[in-house]
């Protein structure tokens, strides 16, 4: 189904930020006697009531097996399944469900393209590009498929400021380059790429575009359309969704020239003892019964999204990354990460001295504040830095700027406790 054709999405009305934080239970809950300040929205954001609602009601009325039965429960959870896929189509601007594929996560669409389409593709004296600011997830599965098809894996450097370095991009993006594949948004540097730029780059070269947008989807509008990428890959639980399910955007006629990354049910036209036909679209690419509630939870969780605007969500979290900023570089011996608040998401890793980030989480999770530390799934930025870790800070839609204040408060502590 064209996605033109489908209903506009649901009305925008502006609620505050305390009545945002009214539809997540959790955000009321206490952590060793303290209001949790819930700052770790990188590696997972929290559910709204409507997304853990939709879920339930799913499965108190509507569950059966999708795309297999001729039953009503059957019929209408595959309506749902399917009427799930077409919001999220529309909020990525796909011009197809086609294009929609469901996965379990970034990693999984990443690990998808990369063998699926690798394999198919890539041989001695072939060239991956990938960045050095990737999450494990856009460098392991490229490792491997390199491995096994001979192609070679190319790195553009990052500057120290955190930002890609565009003079060796340049030079390392040439006819041998088959993929370009890069972060819109690093999950530790925070630095947000220009993906439509990153894209043409690739395309001039006749490489594929790649995008890992698990840092982007959740915060900013993708349109697909518009950045021009072939793949896009994303995950539901750090956009309110729940954990379990992620998509990968493709191309159509690239997906219609990829062969299967699984075998089994659903994914197939036909089987016979001889051998096997394949699916249509998205179905090829979708073996075994799917996350059904799951997806039925990120269509609920991007309509509230899209009942937000992503423009109001982008905004409401620079506006506290850059208090973020100014307040942290108030504490003596703190160093962050990345660029500047302008050039950067809501997120902000940092050193605190010699304490280590472990230390320093520890310490602001007795002050009811979470936060991530470690190396974040993303060793290669590390090691450029030269530190094993960070902490890192990361806002949502229902951050404040007290929040802020009491994350720098509970870093005092820290330093107060380390005598430093
Ligand atoms: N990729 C997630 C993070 O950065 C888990 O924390």
């Amino acid at each position: 189904m064209a996605i033109s054709t489908l209903p506009e999405p649901p009305v925008k009305t502006m609620p505050s930020v305390a009545e945002i934080r009214a539809d997540f239970p959790i955000l009321d809950i206490e952590v060793h006697g303290h209001p949790l300040v819930y700052l770790d929205n990188t590696a997972s954001s929290q559910k709204p009531i409507q997304v853990i609602e939709a879920m339930n009601r799913y499965y108190r009325e509507q569950h059966a097996n999708v795309h297999r039965g001729i039953h009503y429960l059957s019929e209408t959870a595959t309506s749902a399944y399917e009427d799930a896929r077409r919001r999220i189509a529309r909020f990525i601007h796909a011009g197809s469900t086609k294009e929609v594929i469901f996965t379990r996560n970034t990693t999984e669409s990443l690990n998808l393209v990369a063998y699926s389409w690798g394999r198919a593709n890539l041989g001695p004296g072939d060239e991956v590009l990938i960045t050095e600011m990737e999450h494990h997830s856009n460098i392991v599965p490229w490792q491997i498929i390199c491995e096994i098809t001979g192609a070679t894996l190319r790195y553009v450097p990052i500057t120290d400021r955190g930002e890609l370095d565009y003079e060796a991009l340049d030079a390392l993006l040439t006819e041998r380059t088959k993929v370009f594949a890069f972060t819109a948004m690093s999950n530790v540097l925070g630095t947000i790429n220009p993906v439509e730029e990153l894209v043409a780059k690739a395309h001039a070269v006749g490489a594929i575009a790649v995008v890992d947008a698990a840092q982007s989807a959740p915060h900013m509008t993708t349109d697909v359309q518009a950045l021009d990428a072939d793949f896009l890959a994303f995950s539901s639980h750090k956009m309110l969704g729940p954990t379990g399910i992620g998509v990968l955007y493709g191309k159509r006629d690239l997906l219609e020239a990829m062969p299967p990354f699984m075998g089994g049910g659903d994914m197939i036209r036909e089987v016979k003892m001889s051998g096997s036909r394949w699916n249509d679209l998205p179905y090829k690419f979708e073996a075994g019964t799917p996350a059904i509630a799951e997806a039925i939870g990120l269509a609920a969780a991007v309509d509230y999204l899209s009942n937000l605007g992503m423009d109001w969500v982008l905004q409401h979290e620079r506006e506290l990354t850059e208090y973020a900023w100014e307040r942290l570089h108030e504490i003596e011996g703190l160093r962050i990460l990345g660029p500047g608040p302008e050039r950067r998401g809501g997120l902000l890793a940092f050193v605190l001295g010699d304490i280590h980030p472990h230390d320093v989480a520890a310490i602001l999770d007795m002050e009811g504040v979470a936060v991530r530390a470690g190396h974040h799934c993303a060793q290669p930025i590390h090691d450029h830095f030269c530190i094993p870790a960070t902490s890192r800070a990361s806002f949502y839609i229902y951050n404040t700027r007290e929040e802020v204040d009491k994350l720098v408060n509970a870093l005092y502590k820290a330093k107060a406790v380390f005598a430093f």
